[in-house]
């Protein structure tokens, strides 16, 4: 997503600038694939700039975000009295720190529906399973790999999709596989989807500053330059 910005001064041709893309992260647990992008941000191979980390509650990831200097922030869904007032909340947050995409990078909690149709199709999620495969309510963590592995699958991986207003189900962006080898564990199974989604987070964030993604329906184009 190129963000324009018009300066508003008396010239016949306005000043057109870009500014850098506004993220949020949004995290509850290691942030690992928080980190990661703090370092692809670093490395330059993105443009946006982390705005602001959002938690549901402390964790390693908020600590890691406040110690890169990142306004990070604990909005605890508890601390309301319904999904509408902590909704307002977190679009307040949003809108204050000016964020253009939103990225759930290990966030547990339900998105309240008046952030997702704020943000339509501006939200990431990334999970560790092939979509529609092994998502929905409390699929997280161990349990997907868990699941897959009893299943006897040959083949798992990571999912980058848009969200909506249920677990899991939006539009997905990328896809990757990983073999799930005999013998693998959970935690095995893990380490290597972790190493995919350290690439394809990135990559989907890289579509957005570009505007190579077009939605329609559930289809996401990836535009190829
Ligand atoms: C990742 O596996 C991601 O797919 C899932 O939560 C995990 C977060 O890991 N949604 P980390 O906190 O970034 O290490």
């Amino acid at each position: 997503m190129a963000v324009i910005q018009e300066n508003d001064c008396n010239l016949s041709t306005p000043l057109v600038t870009f500014r850098r893309m506004k993220l949020a992260v949004f995290v509850s647990g290691r942030g690992t694939n928080l980190l990661n992008i703090i370092n692809k941000i670093n490395d330059g191979f993105l443009r946006s700039e982390i705005a602001l980390v959002i938690s549901n509650h402390d964790c390693e990831a908020i600590e890691s975000s406040m110690r890169a200097g990142i306004q990070s922030v604990i909005v605890d869904p508890k601390d309301f009295p319904g999904e509408v007032e902590f909704g307002n909340s977190l679009l307040r947050t949003l809108n204050e720190a000016r964020v253009d995409l939103i990225v759930l990078a290990g966030y547990l909690k339900k998105i309240p529906d008046a952030v997702v149709s704020k943000f339509k199709n501006k939200i990431l999620n990334i999970h560790p399973a092939l979509l529609p495969s092994f998502g929905g309510k409390g699929m997280y963590g161990m349990k997907v790999h868990q699941a897959v592995i009893d299943y006897g699958c040959k083949v798992s991986g990571a999912t980058v999709h848009l969200v909506d207003a249920e677990y899991d189900r939006g539009p997905v962006v990328l896809q990757r596989c990983v073999p799930v080898d005999s013998g693998d564990t959970p935690e095995d199974l893990a380490a290597k989807i972790h190493q995919l989604e350290y690439q394809l987070l990135p990559e989907a964030i890289e579509l957005f500053e570009n505007n190579k993604v077009k939605v329609e329906g559930r289809k996401v184009q990836i535009l190829r330059s």
